[in-house]
Order: structure tokens, then sequence, then C-alpha cells
């Protein structure tokens, strides 16, 4: 067997010194003729080799008629062929070196022909070559430059780096970029992901000093763990802008089919990928790009949070203080220093509180004074600025001063604008636009940019949050994995409760005391000497899972007599439930008082897509009906459990209320990292649900009360 080749760098697609186009065609209207046209007008410098079996002449280039004939090794081979051709076509690429492939072909995966497609990545692999695709329009990178894709022949270059998913989108978006005035560093397009995704370009994209700002197109994830690595450490270095479609059921089902992977749980993706590493998530391709655009042109990141508002007009600028909170950005609130700002500024029938309001007299000599007092003032980091149609108001006017004095002098501080009214308002926005002014007729358009760029500013000076290597907690995994061996060796794939507590205790999670008692003497000797009264009683069965179904718990027994009465009722029950049932015996435990905690809910489970993940959220018998729960991915960091917490709309039940003392926050966070530990170390544990996990007051602790533990599958472990 010949020796695998080591891949090259990325650099080698994105900057190929040698590009041979597989299926060049003389016919116009073929896919093969218009990536060869687009190579030529996108001014590309490196050697262009078509390749077609006919040979001759192709836009004055010689068109040879095989790859092997060609006199050179090859960076990146774009094949354009049918499907049943390909195979044999990045054959005849691996003899010149080829180091990346860029497969535009349908026709595999996305229609169910998996087989086909991963025989392709093996081949290719065996040769040392990556694949881009199948299923792509191709690849435009400003670095070289090369438009080797068959979408617009002209891309404007900039500092905006966009990979999708999906082809027609991604063409789309060219042409919209360009009305919108936004300059690519480079598009690509990743279709089945059948070897390069998302993760491995961003990781590329993160170190082009060309690219200031990284959109991503995602319909279904493959590997969510490798995106998630990934994103912690970019999002602290660059924004990442995401927009996933498949929010809604239908939605995923389609994303499912067209691009034949899987759409992972909404709640999950937003939680991990927004949440806790950073992206910045936007609802839909045009709040991408407005993003995109507003955080390319800044120049440096914010002094700090401090957001005024300068409007002529009462209304959008109360529409635009809700959209700050929505979008959590900061007014700046001290009135005396904005007076100080602004007073010189504003006419004496206007307001100098934030929103700083010039009024409906207002020129674009008074604008122009007012976003400079705001631009000099130290207090002030960035600014919104609005402007609603007057009698008064000279839209042209305004936009010379915006277009003269935003493209030179304001960018020192983020500034964007929402400009609303007729005809003069849309021709000027619509050119300002164009010429690269984040400039928006919505408010909520306009704040939502400011918004997502000071998410990026958290992500950045907030950075060290996202370091895992705090100090972990330390569990006893040998002993949770001589547990588990019982289990297996039971054939069973759910843990009984004396054994779930054994797994509590190893982990270090705090459990009510329990024993399983053989027979009625031992039960009350455990409630009189060990536990005292009030005491629970459970059945202990392997045959019997739902112990209440079955009769099989009896709650709050206060004395011998009760607890004897107790303990013949639930033997019945349990026999009756399930005639032929083999019990252990019976669990006595503490009966706990509810009164004073906080019911809580935690879990850990193996998410399809993004692997070992973490729930915490209001726990009780309302938790499938309120569904208040937050997630992350495993491994998380002590900060990041917490923000968790912090994220549950319950939150405040939590920080006490009606005078009650605030919960025991810290158990709960502890109890979180734990479960994260067994379900990252237990390969063998696929889901652990306490519910409820009961927070007392601060420093008094957390108690597990009900644990559940599933083991995987056979067929599950072998993923
Ligand atoms: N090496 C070089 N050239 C070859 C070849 C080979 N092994 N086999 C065939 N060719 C030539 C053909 O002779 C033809 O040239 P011609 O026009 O001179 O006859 C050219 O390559 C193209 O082959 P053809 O059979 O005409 O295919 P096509 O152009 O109609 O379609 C694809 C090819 C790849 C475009 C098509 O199969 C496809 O997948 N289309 C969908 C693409 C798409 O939408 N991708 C996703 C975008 S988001």
């Amino acid at each position: 067997m010949t020796e695998k080749k080591a891949f090259s760098s990325l650099e080698y697609l994105f900057k190929p010194r040698s590009v041979a186009i597989i299926g060049a065609s003389n016919n116009s209207s073929k896919i093969g003729f218009k990536v060869v046209d687009n190579i030529i007008a996108s001014g590309y410098k490196g050697n262009i080799y078509p390749i077609n079996p006919k040979g001759g002449e192709l836009l004055g280039l010689k068109v040879f008629k095989s790859i092997e004939d060609v006199d050179d090794n090859i960076d990146l081979a774009t094949i354009c062929i049918p499907a049943d051709y390909v195979l044999e076509g990045i054959q005849s690429c691996a003899v010149k070196n080829t180091k990346f492939l860029s497969i535009i072909t349908s026709g595999f995966s996305e229609i169910g022909k998996l087989k086909e497609e991963e025989e392709i990545v093996n081949y290719a692999h065996q040769h040392g070559m990556r694949v881009l695709g199948p299923n792509i329009f191709g690849i435009f990178s400003a670095k070289c430059p090369i438009n080797a894709t068959f979408g617009n022949k002209y891309i404007e270059q900039g500092s905006v780096a966009i990979v999708t998913q999906s082809g027609a989108l991604g063409i789309a978006m060219i042409g919209k970029t360009d009305t919108e005035g936004i300059g690519l560093s480079a598009i690509v397009s990743v279709g089945n992901k059948s070897d390069l995704d998302e993760a491995d370009l961003i990781e590329y994209l993160v170190e082009d000093e060309e690219t200031k700002v990284i959109v991503l197109y995602i319909e279904g994830l493959k590997e969510g763990e490798k995106l998630v690595k990934v994103l912690r450490n970019v999002t602290r270095r660059k924004p990442v802008i995401i927009i996933k479609s498949g929010r809604s059921k239908r939605g995923a089902m389609a994303a499912a089919s067209h691009t034949g992977s899987l759409a992972g749980a909404d709640n999950v993706f937003e939680d991990v990928i927004s949440r806790q590493v950073g992206g910045l998530r936007a609802l839909s391709v045009q709040e991408a790009l407005n993003w995109a655009k507003f955080i390319a042109v800044q120049k440096e990141l914010p002094k700090g949070e401090n957001a005024v508002i300068v409007t002529n007009g009462g209304g959008i600028g109360v529409l635009a203080t809700d959209a700050c909170e929505s979008y959590n950005v900061s007014l700046y609130d001290n009135r005396e220093v904005l007076k100080t700002i602004f007073d010189p500024v504003t006419p004496s029938f206007g307001s100098t509180k934030n929103p700083v309001d010039i009024t409906g007299q207002a020129s674009s000599d008074f604008y122009e004074k007012a976003i400079q007092a705001a631009i000099d003032s130290p207090d002030i980091h960035s600014i919104i600025c609005l402007g609603c149609e007057t009698g008064i108001f000279n839209a042209s006017e305004l936009n010379t001063v915006v277009q003269n004095k935003y493209l030179n002098i304001f960018p020192k501080k983020p500034l964007v604008f929402s400009f609303f009214g007729g005809a003069d308002f849309e021709t000027g926005l619509f050119t300002l636009k164009g010429k690269g002014v984040p400039i928006y007729s919505d408010v909520y358009e306009a704040v939502s940019c400011l918004g997502a760029y000071y998410k990026h500013y958290r992500n950045m000076i907030y950075a060290e949050d996202h370091d895992i290597g705090h100090k972990e907690p330390i569990i006893d995994i040998e002993e949770i994995q001589v547990v588990i061996d019982e289990v297996r060796k039971d054939n069973r794939h759910f843990l009984l409760v004396p054994e779930a507590m054994r797994v509590m205790e190893a982990a270090g999670i705090p459990i009510p005391k329990s024993f399983v008692c053989k027979d009625l003497k031992e039960t009350i000797y455990y409630a009189e000497e060990i536990i005292g009264y009030p005491v629970v009683l459970k059945i202990v069965s392997k045959d019997i899972i739902h112990k209440s179904d079955a009769g099989g718990v009896a709650l709050n027994l206060e004395n011998r007599n009760e607890l004897i009465d107790a303990y013949e009722a639930i033997f019945n029950s349990a026999y009756k439930f399930k005639p032929d049932a083999k019990i252990t015996g019976v669990e006595i435990v503490k009966m706990i008082k509810k009164k004073d905690a906080v019911e809580t809910i935690i879990g850990a489970r193996v998410d399809n897509t993004f692997g070992p993940t973490v729930m915490f959220g209001l726990g009780g018998i309302y938790v499938e009906v309120l569904k208040d729960v937050a997630f992350r991915a495993v491994p998380l960091t002590r900060s990041e459990a917490s923000n968790m917490i912090k994220q549950i709309r319950s939150y405040p039940l939590l920080l006490g209320v009606r005078g009650e003392d605030p919960k025991d926050i810290d158990g709960c966070v502890e109890v979180i990292l734990r479960l994260a530990k067994i379900i990252q170390l237990c390969s063998d544990i696929s889901d652990i649900e306490i519910n409820p996990v009961l927070a007392f007051a601060q420093n008094k602790g957390v108690l597990a009360i009900d644990t559940r533990i599933l083991l995987k599958s056979q067929s599950s472990e072998v993923k």
C-alpha cells in the first residue's frame, strides 16, 4: 500500500499557484465555461489549466485533453463534470499532486449517495488531497485574487469572509453584498461538507489579515463539537456572525432534506453557539449582512459601553430606546455630563437627556455639531444617530455631511444611522449604503448592529471567561465504572436507585442519606436509630422503573405504626402492579422539607450534534410545561455554568423573592460541573437527570433527590 500523503495548508486553497478546471467547456451555458471565464475576469495571476478530452482552446487558453498532459503540479482543481465521472476525474488529479479539490458537481449525499461521496473523500485523503464540497458553487478569494465560482463575475473586494452551506443563497449573497457596499475577502461554499467544513475554514480565516468579519450560513451541523472548540478561540479574536436556518421544526426538516445532514435542536444550538462560545447569531441573512457591514468599518474597539442617541424626533428616539434594551445596548445616563456635552448644540426647547433630542427644527448643521460633541466626549463611547423626515430637514444636505464626515472622521467611535422618510430619504439612504455607510431606515436594524458589535466587544474584553482549565472538580471515575460494569452484566441500560446513588456519591454530589433494607425489622432500625422520622419508603426492584405508578412510594411517615402500614402497602401494590416482580427490598430515606428550597433540574446528556452537554433549569413537576432550561456544551468553565443559571427566566427565584434568602447558587454550579465531568469521562453514559436538585439557602447546600441514569445502547456506542 502506498504511504498516505500529508495535507497541505489551506493557504493553497485561498491562494493557489495553479488551478485546473476539470470539465472546462466552450459552451457558454455550461458551468465549466463560466468558471474559467470568472477565473480569468478576476485577474488571477497563477497558471490556469482548462481540461476537456476534446482539447483545443478556450477564452485564449490552451485546453489540455487530460490533466496528465499538464507539466505542472496543481494546487486547486475545480471539478465540474457529472457525478458518475468525478471519482475518475479526481484519480487523474492525484497524478499531479493536487492539493485541493473544489467539487461543484451535485448528486452525492444530498440525494442519498453517501457511499459514493465517502469513496471520493477516502481516495482524496489517501493521496493528500482535501475536498471542498461536493455540491458547491466554488471559492472566491480576494487574497489572490481568484474567482473560481460559477456565480457573479465581479466581486467587490473587502474584509468580510462568508462561508455558506447553501450554494444558491451564497451566490445571491454575492449580489446582495455588492448593492449593500460590503466588500468580500472570501466567499466559500461548503455544500455537503464531506471533508472541509466551516470549522476548518474559520480556523484559517481568523489568521487571515484581510478578513475582519466572518459570516457563516449553516443549515445543519455534522461536527458540532469541533465547531464549538474552534469558535471558543476564534470569537475572542474576530467576530463570527452566524445564520442558522432550521429554527422551526418544519424548517429543520427542510434543512435536513436539503443538505443531507440533520439540523440540531435549535435551543441547544442557540445556547451553545451564541451564549457559550460567543457566536453573533443573526435571525436573517439581511441582519447578518447589516452587522457584517457595520463591524467591518470599525477602526478600533470602543472604550466602553456608554451609548447615546441623537434624534430629531421623540417617537423614533423612544423606539430606539426600546431597541437598545432588546439588543443589550446600554444608554448613558449621567444627566449632568450629558447636559455639559449637549447644551451648546441643542436648541433650548430640545432635550439633553438620552435620547438627545435636537428637535424637528434641526438642520444638518445641528446634527453635525451634536455628533461631533459626542465624538469629542470621552464619556460617550458609541452613537446612534436618528433622522425623521420633517418639512425643514434637508435630506440631501445631511447625506453630504454623513458621507463627507462619516467616511473620514466619525469612525473613531461606533456610529450607526437610521433615517426614516419618503423618496428623498430613501434615495439618499441607498446612495450612502452603496458607499459603505451603515445606515438603515428602521431603528431596530440600526440598533441591532451596535448590539452585535457590543456582544463582540464583550467577547474580546471578557475573553478569559472562556478559559477552560479552572479548578476542575474531582470525581471517582473508577467507582462509577464499577457500577456501570455491574449494570451491563445485568443486561440493563438504566441504573436502579441505589446504583444511581452510588454514582452521585462517587461524583461528590450531595444526596439524602438512604439505605436499602431487606426486611421490616431492618427498616424500623434505620428509621429509628440512623435517620429519624419523618421518612420515605420506596420499593426497590429492577422490574419496576416507575415506582410511583406501581404504588411503590410512601411519603412523610411520622412514626412506627405509619411505617409498618406503609411497608405492607407498598409491597402489596408492587405485587399487584407486577405479580412476577423480583423485589430486592425497600429504600428508606429522610423526608426532606422542600418548603425552604427551590426545585431545580440538572442534567447531562450526549447530544447528537454537540456531544456531551449539560442542562440547568427550574425543576419539579412543571419542567415539561415551562421548559425554563439552559444548555451548554462540555467542557465548560465555572463562569459558563454560572451564566447558564442566570439565563433561565426563573433566576430571580434563586436570588430570593419576597424577602426569602438567596439560594445556594454555588452549590448548583458545583453539581453542573460534576455532571459535566461524569458525562465527559464516562463514555458509557448517555443521560443523567436529577429532578429535583433542591437548592437551599445560600451556604446551606443542595440535595440531589431523584436521579435517573441511562447507559448508551450498544448501537449508539458505535458512533
Ligand atoms: N475530464 C474533463 N472533461 C470532461 C470529463 C473529464 N473526465 N468528462 C466530461 N468532460 C467534459 C464534457 O465533455 C463537457 O464538455 P463539452 O461541453 O465540451 O462537451 C464538460 O466536461 C461538462 O460535462 P457535461 O457532461 O456537459 O456536464 P454538464 O456541464 O452538463 O454538467 C455539472 C456538469 C457538474 C455542472 C452537473 O453534473 C451538476 O452537478 N450540476 C449541478 C451543479 C450545482 O448546482 N452545484 C451546486 C451549486 S450550489
